[in-house]
């Protein structure tokens, strides 16, 4: 252990850069501004010059976070990596997540990569499916949620009526920090709650650039904007009453939720938020080990893989580990031991990457992420540590609720095509079930979103040269399960009982109604919701 002991004034450095860090996620439902804030956000962080130029649908293409052939086609992001910038005297890093409808475990992974979530609503639509899942995840991980109403400028709900609707779907209470001043569709500023001033917004060359702000006392306010104003101020006021006053205690508990009002298009709001994050969001903290304990901060080195992306550089199809740091600096170079197998290799590529932009990186503290490149042995979920050994808690995997049967178009490729299914599978791209009925040449592929397949099928084409087949299956709903199902199940009609590679074993349902039916028939029989089972593979 004496090896683990740091200088005292080591350890102090190690721990004043954790607590400068911020790491975030944004959490929406799609379109309701994510990839418009992140342009923000970093617009105000001086990162890129003009917002405009990857702002939006029309000019997606150029999107920062693009970088799959099939993102660009699409005109989706799937892929999520890291951006970070200063602020203040904070480092934020914020961890893009897939702004796509559909789901995929990569928007899971990231959120157990982060400290703290962003949970954007389109001010005209209030909180949508996808906010609800996203929002359920946070809870289940005990991520504290900042909550913000964007597209202020448009017309939209009630300002009120949107606390009620936070406050009864997800059982938050709102806390403002700033409340907007004007309806929806009438966007003049924010009152400031923090330093009592109005934050008065003015259009200027739609979003390109940082908004233009006025800073006003309230009395100044109330001559300035009137009614608007009065109201502003009533209805704070009447929140305030219930008891929505900010602590950090109650906030990082997750029964406070701060709010904000934006508008990410122009850029109005944005600078609020970033203070938010500066001042109240959680700095990088000690992570819980799975032994109960908590490698403090300045220990040597740790840190677990959450994303695993192949195929990023369409000059070189590498793949990159992305490696949350937990404790101590990462130097690149270091050699670091991966706690699953026991082995040791050099992380002599590390990167930090943000869309198709990838910068070379020395050194990173607590809190940032590290893209390790060409590290093809590491899978979601590994811990990585130096000196004394440490292993992260597996990151959840979540209940599938897509199956698909693959095969090889091309017989004489099957030895590609089981390649092509382990390796993604290892970088946690789908699930692979198996069952001796079905044999090892048809696998079944079950994925939380259905564009997890179309990734699958696009690299095992162009990255395995093993083109394949799929064939839908009719099941929607799976539970875990013991063997003694295998035999249950083998005849009851819209059930089927297969093997996850990490041994759980997986009975399949066409829907309620036929996992009903079961449960009444075999009510011995264990049928367990997934969703709080973990990766084995991490654990060896
Ligand atoms: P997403 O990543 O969450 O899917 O959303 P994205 O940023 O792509 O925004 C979706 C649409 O909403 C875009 O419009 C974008 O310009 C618009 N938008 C985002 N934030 C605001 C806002 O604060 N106010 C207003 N009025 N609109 C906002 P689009 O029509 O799809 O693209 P574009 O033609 O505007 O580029």
């Amino acid at each position: 252990m004496s090896q683990d002991v740091l200088s005292p004034a080591r350890a102090n450095e190690i721990t004043g850069q954790a607590s400068r860090r911020r790491t975030f996620a944004v959490i929406s439902h799609p379109d309701a501004g994510k990839s418009t804030l992140t342009e923000a956000l970093a617009l105000h962080a001086r990162v890129i010059g003009t917002a405009g130029a990857t702002n939006g649908k029309s000019n997606r293409k150029e999107t920062i976070s693009d970088w799959m052939q099939m993102e660009k086609d699409r005109g989706i992001s799937i892929s999520s990596a890291a951006l970070q910038f200063s602020y203040r005297d904070t480092v934020i890093n914020l961890l893009d997540t897939p702004g796509h409808a559909d789901f995929s475990e990569d928007t899971y992974r990231v959120l157990a990569a982060v400290d703290c979530a962003v949970m954007l609503v389109d001010a005209a639509k209030g909180l949508e499916t996808q906010t609800m899942k996203l929002f359920e995840v946070c809870r289940q991980r005990g991520l504290p949620i900042i909550t913000v109403i964007n597209k202020w400028d448009r017309p939209g709900l009630d300002a009120l009526a949107l606390m009620d609707e936070i406050t009864e779907r997800t059982g938050l209470i709102p806390a403002p920090l700033t409340w907007a001043v004007g309806i929806a569709g009438d966007f003049r500023g924010v009152w400031d709650l923090q330093r009592d001033r109005f934050v008065h917004f003015s259009r200027n060359n739609s979003g390109a650039s940082i908004a233009l702000t006025e800073y006003f006392t309230p009395q100044e306010a109330a001559a300035k904007e009137g009614d608007a104003w009065t109201e502003a101020v009533d209805e704070a006021g009447l929140l305030a009453e219930a008891d929505a006053g900010l602590d950090r205690e109650s906030f990082y508990a997750g029964r406070t939720t701060p709010i904000l009002f934006s508008s990410a298009a122009l850029n109005f709001g944005v600078k609020e938020l970033l203070d938010a994050l500066v001042d109240y969001a959680p700095a990088a903290a000690a992570r819980p080990d799975v032994e109960g304990g908590a490698r403090p901060v300045e220990a040597p080195f740790s840190g677990f893989v959450f994303k695993v992306q192949a195929g990023m550089n369409q000059a070189h199809r590498d793949h990159v580990a992305f490696v949350r740091v937990c404790s101590g600096v990462f130097e690149r170079g270091m050699v670091v031991t991966q706690t699953r197998t026991g082995k040791s290799f050099a992380t002599k590529y590390a990167q930090q990457v943000f869309g198709r932009e990838r910068e070379v990186i020395d050194q990173a503290y607590p809190g940032d992420v590290v893209g390790l490149v060409n590290a093809s042995a590491l899978r979601v979920g590994d811990s990585l540590y130096v000196q004394s050994p440490v292993e992260y808690p597996a990151i959840p995997l979540f209940a599938p609720e897509h199956f698909q049967v693959a095969r090889s178009k091309d017989p004489s490729r099957y030895k590609q095509f089981r390649r092509g299914i382990d390796q993604l599978e290892h970088e946690g791209v789908i699930q692979v079930l198996r069952s001796d009925l079905r044999g090892d040449q048809a696998p079944v592929l079950a994925a939380v979103g259905p564009m997890q397949f179309e990734v699958v099928e696009d690299r095992m084409t162009h990255d395995f040269g093993a083109p394949m087949r799929l064939e839908k299956l009719p099941y929607s709903l799976a539970r875990l399960t013991t063997s003694d199902a295998m035999q249950t199940l083998s005849t009851v009609h819209g059930a089927e009982v297969l093997v996850r590679s990490d041994g759980e074993i997986l009975a399949l349902f066409n829907d309620i109604w036929a996992l009903r039916r079961v449960q009444k028939n075999h009510p011995d029989l264990l049928l367990e919701p997934i969703g709080t089972q973990s990766r084995s593979g991490s654990a060896g």
